[in-house]
């Protein structure tokens, strides 16, 4: 009865055909095929064209007390439409219990997809249901390392407690499970649940009832942590005590029991391929050039308007344009997307934008994410963006930007993650993990586009849009593995970018985009380029006019044209003149309509702009949480002198100074967007009032503004700091000073602000400064005189609150500079893996016809990887596993890490290599992995961190990858230059 019910309602919502359609309804998701099902609509045995049974008692290491048998002893029947797995009491070869296991193996084995098993769960204490993925083949050696998912694991002695979870070699269920806890399975024993998991090669994430709690990405380690790009197929199981079912005893009382199953089903990610070429054959060659054509929607441009006036929406309904940019708001995407639908052929738009920290709530800046060293909280943040994002419409983000930065005079140094390409490619990988979640098709998730491609950030002499000179060694070496990082963790689009690279705009570069990505990465995504830069290669002096443009950059492989209308204004003409072969256009109109596929837009092309989603998924106070948290984690504690931070929350009287300390929007830095006062962003000012209550008597001056030149504020918060017991100084960079087109000269904090910073230090009272901006700046006489430096970039919504958590202890200073921090201008570019001269010098002071300079020394004032913690790590006892090496052998390097002070706190311990002889050079350090642990006061652990092959590894002069004999030295430290541990060994 409850069946056919639900069957009416699910026709019900199916007709109307908007609906989305709801786990537990036949209905296939947007973008997925029914590849395998049982609805069990039928009666006796289970269908044995797609189940089968594990018969006997050995048990599975967990000494459960029963025999497995075949249906004969009905102990697995269908009937009124369910299946029923029963354990019952009956002895079986010494067993005390019989029950069935239901396997799939060799009738329904898959790699990748959704699976869904509709479910009652069988009450009692020593049952144990359970739903699992096994490996068909045990390619790795058997459980666990040849991996299994838990759909769903229920544990009698632990009622609404549903368990998912993965084992590997490296993990298993007790150190990564996460339970529902009832959170989302109120009653599993009276009513049915849906327990599904979608499984790729990314990610499996968990739901209940389309609920999802918990996702594994792939780490991109290799089958010790990933062993699930293989054939599983799925096992039904309930069990009869066991070492952890039946740990509490077995309550014969409510024997027996049944697992009661409604359905199984397993979808498949649509093979859209064939969908894509069928479309083709109906497109005009104007259609499909109008598919690569993508538009800014004035209102909100991020880049210079190329032509005005034009109306948009009846070009789109024309068919003209494949795609939008800053389109915000469910509404508006709504609006343009019904133009979409008024044309000839009903292709919808794509809605692109540049959700680069956030969207309606702001998060820290990229760079300062980079400086958590966080890998799951930089993942988390971009999926609250994706989130919030894709209920407004937008399917598409322009991020994350994973170019390698070694000039902070470029004002984008702030929406990437610093200098290094190891750092740089785990932070790219875990950026493109949260904004894609479970892949195209979900309603929380947005396409990620890896961008600028390739080496934007070289450009020379920090100023942005310039030229890129570099040797192809160095371009393969630092800046495309955060590319390629990028690649293989799915992203599903890529942008090129504005510079030439050794003379050839990257836009009509065939070596990056065509010989590189679509040809050795195999990228099968699609290429948009950077804003105008088609049309920007006339300036450039690369090409004669428009229609030139159109012709190389097609040519050179960038699919889409954002805003320089060389596409839509010379394509057709190009084919019809045969200088442009239609294959070419085809050829990138395939891979846009693919992903428009993949999103679910020809099913429902409404599906992601939806106002009332917007309204509930935006601006939580749970994302706000989130905000705050990895707000805490970007904070770098540059120098706390005899202690002084944290402070006490008992001060009677502190002066808040300084022209940041009011200030809101300035929180929020470069990429973000203006939502009025709803906005809710919460200044220096406001989090340490708000951490402080009534005890604490605040005094407010501003000082001076950012870039004032007047002194006439700085007596005022000189006599504030003289009546206050702690001065708290916030300095730094406006909100548009860091960012795109915000390439600096000089970087030394604005205006008279470190005047304002001598002066009140001057009172000698303790004085805490936090300094603000989207680079590295330069404050030296700070840094050389105040006891207390935070280093609080721009912290987005919930800024205050997280400097107030950091200032008075409720949160311990993590973070660990992603970049250097130079001493002056002149020393740029400065940055830690530089390879050595022939006159390199032992340290700065050793200056004689060395390396460096004769009127400054060398080294940055704050090092890649360095940030203090208000506790202290002692680095002991390094052990090498081996001295010497072949490249098919590995090393682990362990050591002790101990926390010798009295806050409980984090730190990210660093390894560092260096090759020393080699050829060609290599350089004087090179990270290779670290590792971010919290200890409690007086914790020791041991650490350990594996070298390979692969870590020794490097381009040759011929761009191959190679290996070569010889001594390395292994470092490891605190930062670049706190280096505690030294070891060294002898590759073969
Ligand atoms: C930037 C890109 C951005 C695009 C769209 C360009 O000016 O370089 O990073 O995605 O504008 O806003």
């Amino acid at each position: 009865m409850t069946k056919l019910i639900t069957i009416a309602f699910c026709l019900v919502l199916q007709a109307a055909a908007a609906a989305p359609v709801p786990h537990g309804c036949k209905g296939v998701p947007p973008g997925w095929k029914l590849v395998w099902s049982d609805e069990f609509n039928y009666t006796g045995l289970p269908d044995a064209t797609k189940w089968d049974y594990d018969v006997g008692g050995d048990g599975w290491g967990n000494n459960e007390s029963e025999y497995y048998t075949r249906a004969d002893k009905k102990n697995a029947w269908v009937k009124d439409g369910f299946l029923y797995i029963t354990a019952r009491k009956e002895v079986k070869e010494g067993r005390q219990y019989t029950s069935a296991r239901l396997v799939t193996k060799g009738k329904g084995d898959w790699l990748y997809g959704r699976i869904e098993v509709r479910a009652k769960l069988p009450e009692g204490r020593g049952m144990w249901p359970a739903i699992w993925l096994l490996p068909t083949e045990d390619k790795y050696g058997g459980w666990p390392a040849s991996g299994e998912v838990d759909i769903m694991e229920n544990v009698g002695f632990m009622p609404d407690s549903v368990f998912g979870s993965i084992h590997t070699q490296k993990f298993n269920h007790i150190i990564h499970t996460q339970t529902t806890k009832g959170l989302y399975v109120k009653d599993p024993y009276t009513n049915f649940h849906v327990y599904s998991v979608e499984w790729s090669r990314q990610a499996i994430s968990f739901f209940v009832d389309g609920q999802q709690y918990l996702t594994f990405y792939n780490s991109g380690k290799g089958f010790e942590e990933w062993p699930f790009d293989e054939r599983f197929h799925l096992l039904l199981n309930i069990a009869v005590g066991g070492g952890w079912g039946g740990k509490k005893g077995i309550d014969d009382a409510i024997f027996p029991r049944s697992m009661v199953v409604d359905y199984v089903r397993v979808y498949q990610r649509e093979d859209v391929e064939g969908k894509v070429d069928s479309l083709l054959q109906k497109m005009t060659l104007e259609e499909k050039v109008g598919q690569l054509n993508q538009y800014n929607d004035d209102l909100n441009p991020t880049g210079p308007v190329t032509y005005a006036g034009d109306n948009k929406a009846k070009e789109v309904s024309a068919g003209r344009v494949g795609s939008m940019l800053n389109v915000i708001g469910a509404k508006n995407t709504r609006r343009l997307q019904e133009e979409a639908m008024k044309s000839r052929l009903k292709i919808p738009l794509l809605f692109g934008q540049d959700v680069i920290h956030g969207y309606r709530v702001t998060f820290p800046i990229p760079l300062a994410e980079a400086a958590s060293w966080d890998m799951a909280a930089i993942r988390q943040s971009a999926r609250v963006a994706a989130t919030e994002a894709a209920a407004s419409g937008i399917h598409w983000t322009f991020a994350p930007m994973v170019d390698i930065a070694r000039d902070p005079r470029w004002g984008r140094v702030m929406e990437g993650a610093g200098e290094d390409p190891y750092l740089g490619a785990l932070i790219a990988r875990a950026r493109v993990q949260g904004f894609q979640g479970n892949g195209p098709g979900s309603l929380d998730a947005v396409m990620a586009c890896a961008k600028h491609f390739a080496a934007y950030g070289a450009a020379i002499g920090g100023r942005d849009y310039n030229s890129v000179d570099m040797s192809l060694r160095t371009l393969w070496e630092i800046y495309l593995p955060p590319f390629k990082a990028a690649l293989d963790a799915g992203a599903a689009t890529f942008m090129n970018s504005f510079n030439d690279l050794n003379g050839v705009p990257a836009t009509g570069n065939g070596y990056l985009q065509r010989d590189i990505l679509k040809g050795k990465w195999h990228f099968s995504g699609f290429v948009v380029s950077d804003w105008g830069s088609i049309g920007e290669m006339i300036p450039h002096g690369y090409v004669a006019d428009s229609k030139q443009a159109a012709e190389v950059a097609i040519k050179a492989g960038s699919d889409m044209d954002m805003e320089s209308r060389c596409y839509i204004s010379n394509l057709v003409s190009l084919v019809k003149e045969g200088k442009v072969a239609e294959s070419l256009v085809d050829e990138a109109v395939k891979r846009i309509l693919t992903k428009k596929f993949e999103l679910g837009l020809f099913d429902d092309p409404f599906r992601y702009s939806d106002e009332k989603r917007e309204a509930a998924v935006q601006n939580t106070s749970a994302s706000r949480a989130v905000s705050r948290q990895m707000a805490c984690k970007s904070v770098v504690l540059l120098k706390n002198e005899g202690h002084l931070l944290p402070l006490s929350k008992n001060i009677k009287t502190i002066a808040l100074l300084g022209p940041l300390m009011k200030a809101k929007k300035e929180m929020q830095g470069f990429w973000s967007f203006d939502w009025g006062p709803e906005d809710q962003l919460i200044s220096p000012y406001e989090g340490i009032a708000d951490k402080l209550g009534n005890n604490t008597r605040l005094l407010y001056a501003k000082g001076c503004g950012i870039e004032d030149t007047s002194r006439a504020g700085v007596a005022e918060a000189v006599a504030a700091a003289a009546q206050a017991d702690v001065t708290i100084l916030a300095v730094g960079e406006r909100q548009d000073m860091s960012g795109e087109a915000k390439s600096r000269a000089n970087i030394h904090l604005p205006g008279i602000q470190e005047e304002l910073v001598k002066a009140v230090q001057a009172t000698g009272k303790p004085v805490i400064v936090m300094v603000m901006g989207g680079r590295p700046l330069i404050f030296n006489w700070t840094a050389d005189h105040v006891p207390a430096i935070l280093f609080t970039w721009w912290l987005g919504s919930e800024a205050g609150h997280a400097m107030a958590d950091v200032l008075f202890g409720d949160y311990n200073p993590a973070g660990k500079l992603p970049i250097s921090f130079p001493r002056e201008e002149g020393q740029l570019p400065v940055y830690y893996n530089y390879l050595s001269t022939g006159r390199p010098g032992k340290d700065d002071s050793d200056r004689f016809y060395r390396t460096g300079y004769i009127d400054l020394v060398k080294s940055p004032r704050f090092a890649f990887g360095y940030g203090l913690s208000y506790t202290d790590f002692v680095y002991s006892d390094l052990q090498l596993s081996r001295t010497e090496m072949t490249p098919s052998d590995s090393l682990v390097v362990t050591f002790t890490l101990t926390n010798k002070g009295s806050y409980a706190g984090e730190e990210v311990a660093q390894l560092y290599i260096r090759d020393l002889v080699a050829q060609p050079l290599r350089p004087v350090k090179e990270l290779k992995d670290f590792s971010k642990v919290r200890l409690e006061p007086g914790e020791s652990r041991r650490l350990s961190f594996t070298i390979d092959k692969n870590k020794l590894s490097f381009y040759n002069e011929e761009l191959e990858w190679i290996v070569q004999s010889g001594q390395f030295e292994l470092m490891v430290g605190a930062a670049s230059n706190a280096i505690r541990l030294h070891g060294t060994f002898v590759l073969k």
